[in-house]
């Protein structure tokens, strides 16, 4: 199995995302990170900026690639040739949900496994959603993004970021 998928919405893309990407491209010796368009959730990024981030964050492994993808997971994975789809392990609450996603994908398409990677320690807590919470109410996301997805998310919350800023330097 020489091609997995790492699959996500990647909204945007953490610095817990980059931890599985990269061990994934160690064992692997192709990675196609797959960008799930995700008709159900409103994400803060447009698909084309979230492909951007990603495509500059991964552009040291010369084995990732970025698509998008559409409809059933299992499906592109087949379409692409992959027999694996990996996924991050966090923490017992993300393990019922994931368990039942990739009973579901195997019984949609037995040819693809999926593996799970334990997050790496210092990103079990981490996650898009707490990442956009923060840069909305004007918290550092340092340490938990890379620095140039930090500067998009304060390009696309500045006034809520700013707002918090004022709210601090008006009860000096
Ligand atoms: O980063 P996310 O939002 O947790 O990623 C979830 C994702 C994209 C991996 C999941 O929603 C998915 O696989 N979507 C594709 C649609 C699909 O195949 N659904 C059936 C799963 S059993």
């Amino acid at each position: 199995m020489a091609r997995a998928l790492v699959p996500g919405s990647f909204d945007p893309v953490t610095n817990g995302h980059l931890d599985i990407i990269g061990r994934a491209a160690a064992m692997f010796e192709s990675v196609q990170v797959a960008i799930s368009r995700n008709a159900s959730k409103t994400p803060l990024f447009t698909l084309e900026e979230r492909k951007q981030m990603l495509v500059e964050v991964c552009s040291n492994w010369p084995n990732v690639t970025i698509e998008a993808f559409d409809g059933l997971l299992v499906e592109y994975a087949h379409r692409s040739g992959a027999g694996v789809i990996v996924k991050g392990l966090r923490a017992v609450s993300d393990f019922e949900y994931e368990l039942q996603m990739a009973l579901m994908n195997r019984r949609l398409c037995a040819g693809v496994e999926t593996v799970f990677l334990m997050t790496g320690a210092d990103y079990s807590y981490l996650s898009s959603s707490i990442v956009k919470e923060i840069a909305r109410l004007g918290g550092s996301v340092e340490g938990l993004v890379p620095n140039s997805v930090g500067q998009r998310l304060q390009q696309k919350l500045p006034a809520e970021c700013g707002a918090r800023e004022r709210r601090i330097a008006g009860a000096r």
